[in-house]
This record gives structure tokens, sequence and C-alpha cells, in this order.
């Protein structure tokens, strides 16, 4: 898949960064997309529209009129492109585009727009952490547009943080990867249940034990899966962690015995069960009805077993295809493919405590993937990317 024959309109706002979209569309237009340029009226003061055109091949566009009286139509242009992309998109910019404020042909066109928006932002580090820009940004994705974050690097101010627009060939990759999944949808049509995060078992009413997962792997693979066309049922322990695809339905649970009820509302009705909730395997025995207080020395609890949620799927399986996780200290894959075979799963996912970067809360893991006869190693990644290669497995298998 290319994005040859794409329509994509880029449109340029007044920060140093803008220099760089030159690169961005000579990507383009080697991959034999057709590119369109319009600019906020201040990008002039970075870069001539003489050589945005020559590069883009098209007019380039700033005012509403032409020198000669003609009308530059902004909703032609906004019902032209396939998707647009604000970059660099200054914090005015993004400001003018989240309320709506339309004094330029650029922004007249954005809320002209019906096709998916990128907004690869652009500015010094202090208004990048400023809370409107924060917000600005969180308003841009409720919209369901799709924010290509700054990089962290050496700045125009000299200052050095987050503030630099993403590469030229990271906005470019992201904008590929778009096209790829939307044309794939390879998991259109398919029912994905994801479990993920901890689970808080309760001691008495304001304590409880849990553990460190944060939830993030669980919430990758739920974008991935909906970004591949999948109906995902993500049900998740305490996060702070949130889903806004239109795909993932969320569900919200505290306990493994919560989690275990919520699964089963849904198991008849799935084709792929993936368990990355970090579930306790035990919860006290009683919980006690008033705060417990430290009145002893000592406090014992009794624990009993949870239910094991991915075991009883495995149990009940009929057609799903059930994907487990194992974080292992010692005997790594030894202990994984036991889990495989005890759990009845057709894949098991490893992480090791042991890899710098890799399990809980952090951002990155580094997995290996087992089934009864393959085992494939990866390096570390982001958890997008990991939950790119773990449902790339799952294709693979469902499709052998
Ligand atoms: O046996 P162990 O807890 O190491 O297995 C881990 C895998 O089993 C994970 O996929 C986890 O989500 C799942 N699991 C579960 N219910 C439990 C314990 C683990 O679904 N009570």
């Amino acid at each position: 898949m290319n994005i040859s024959g794409k329509k994509i309109l880029i449109a340029v706002s007044g920060g140093i960064a803008a220099y760089k979209i030159h690169y961005l569309i000579r990507d383009f237009i080697k991959k034999q997309a057709e590119v369109q340029v319009i600019m906020s009226p201040d990008a002039e003061n970075f870069v001539t529209k003489l050589s945005l055109s020559t590069l883009s091949k098209n007019p380039v566009y700033t005012e509403f009129y032409g020198d000669n009286g003609t009308w530059n139509s902004h909703v032609e242009l906004a019902l032209w492109a396939d998707v647009i992309i604000m970059a660099p998109c200054t914090a005015n910019t993004l400001a003018k585009m989240v309320h709506g404020i339309c004094d330029n042909l650029m922004i007249a066109t954005y809320m002209s727009a019906k096709c998916p928006v990128f907004i690869a932002p652009a500015m010094d580090l202090d208004m990048y952490q400023h809370p409107s820009t924060l917000q600005n940004l969180e308003l841009a994705q409720d919209y369901g547009h799709i924010v290509i974050p700054a990089e962290n690097g050496e700045l125009a101010s000299g200052l050095v943080g987050q503030g630099r627009m993403a590469e030229p060939e990271t906005i470019s990759q992201t904008v590929e990867d778009f096209f790829n999944l939307n044309e794939k949808k390879s998991l259109k049509g398919k029912k994905v249940l994801i479990t993920a995060g901890p689970t808080y078992e309760a001691i008495d009413p304001v304590r409880f034990i849990g553990n460190h997962s944060s939830g993030k792997m669980g919430f990758s693979l739920a974008e991935e899966a909906a970004k591949r066309g999948a109906n995902v049922i993500l049900i998740s322990g305490p996060s702070v962690l949130n889903s806004k695809h239109e795909n993932i339905q969320l569900y919200r649970v505290t306990s493994a015995k919560q989690m275990f009820e919520k699964v089963f509302e849904f198991y008849d009705q799935i084709d792929i069960g993936i368990a990355s909730a970090a579930v306790a395997d035990y919860a006290p025995k009683e919980v006690a009805t008033e705060k417990i207080k430290k009145n002893d020395d000592s406090l014992t609890i009794e624990f009993i077993k949870n239910p094991d949620i991915l075991k009883t799927m495995g149990e009940k399986k009929a057609n799903q295809f059930l994907v487990g996780f194992a974080l292992e200290t010692q005997n790594e894959e030894e202990n994984a493919i036991a889990k495989l075979k005890k759990k009845n799963l057709d894949m098991i996912v490893l992480n090791s405590l042991r890899d710098e970067g890799a399990g809980f809360k952090q951002d990155t893991n580094k997995i290996k993937i087992l089934t009864q006869t393959d085992k494939i190693e990866f390096d570390l990644k982001s958890k997008a990317n990991v939950a790119k290669d773990i449902l790339n497995c799952i294709e693979e298998q469902i499709l052998k």
C-alpha cells in the first residue's frame, strides 16, 4: 500500500519549523501524492509561496481573494483533500481551530473540511506545556484529530525541551500508516475483548491490595485493534487512561471478580480475547466493613484465590482466539509455554522484568511472542508499536 494519488492539503502556520515543510512536500510528491499548500498570513514571514508552490506543483493560497478579485474557495480546497495536515501548527492556530476563530483562509478551510486532520504542533517548550495548549490539544483529539506530538530537542529560543515540530519523516510515516490501516481494515467485523490494567482488592472501605500495572499495554492494543476496524470491548481495572475511539466500548471495573463477571457477559460474542490485565491472584477473604484500626502490632489478612479469568476463557473456548501475557522472572520461556498449555491459549506474549524499559508503567516494552510452534523476538519499542506487532501476529495466525 502507498499514498500514490492521495490528495494531501498542508496548512502552514507562522512558526520557524515552516522551513521543514519543503522536505515534507518533497517526500509526498516523490511518493506520487497530490499536494496543495495553504498558509496563514503570518507564515509568509517564514517561507515563500514561490518555494512551496514550486515543490507542490500547485498555487499556494493565503487570502480569501486573489489579486484580480477572484475568490479562493476554502470550501473547494477542504472538499478536495483526503487529509489535512496542520504543520507547523502554532499555539495560536491550534487555539483558533478548536474554538472556531475563523479569521483567515487556512482556518476557514480547516472548518469546512470533512476529512481526517493531522496536527503537528510546534512552539517553545513553555507554550507547549501551558494549560491552554494542553487543553486545546485534548479538545483537538476529542474532535477526532490526530496529534503528532512535538519532539524534544533544541528550540529556536535556544532553550531545550519538548516543542520541536515532529520531523517530516515522522509526519509522513504517520499519514502513510493512517492510509494503510484505513484501507486495510484488517480486523473489520471482528469482535475483540481486551482486559487491561491492575485490579484492586479491597481490605476495608479505604484500603486495597493492588499492583503497578498502568493499563498502557491494554489501551494501546485496544486503540490499534480499533484502528484496524475491530469492535473492541475494553475491560479495564483502575487506570488513569481513557479511550475515545468510536470502536472501543470501555468498561471500568475494580476487582478481579468484577473483571471476571464483565468478561463473561461478552465472552460468547467475541472472536479474539487478549488478557493483558495484571489480575491479582488473591483477594482478602473478608472485607472489613469499617476501617481497620492500628490496635495491634501485627495484622494478619487471610487471602483466597481469585478466579483465573483467562484460564476460564480457555476452558470455555469455542472458536475464540486467545492471547495471554506472561511476566516471568525465571525460566521465562519454559514458564510461558507451560502457561500457554495450561490456559489453553493460542498465543502468549512474554515480557521480562529483567529487560530495561520493559514491563509496568513504562511507555516501552520488549516482548517475545510464543505459540505452540513458533517463537518471535522483538526489540524494545513503544507500547503503541508493540501493539502493532502483537496484532500483526494474531492476524497472521488467524489467517493460517
Ligand atoms: O498465571 P499468570 O497470572 O501469570 O498469567 C498471566 C495471564 O493470565 C495474563 O494474560 C493475565 O491477564 C491472565 N490472568 C487472568 N486472571 C487471573 C490471573 C491472570 O486473566 N486471575
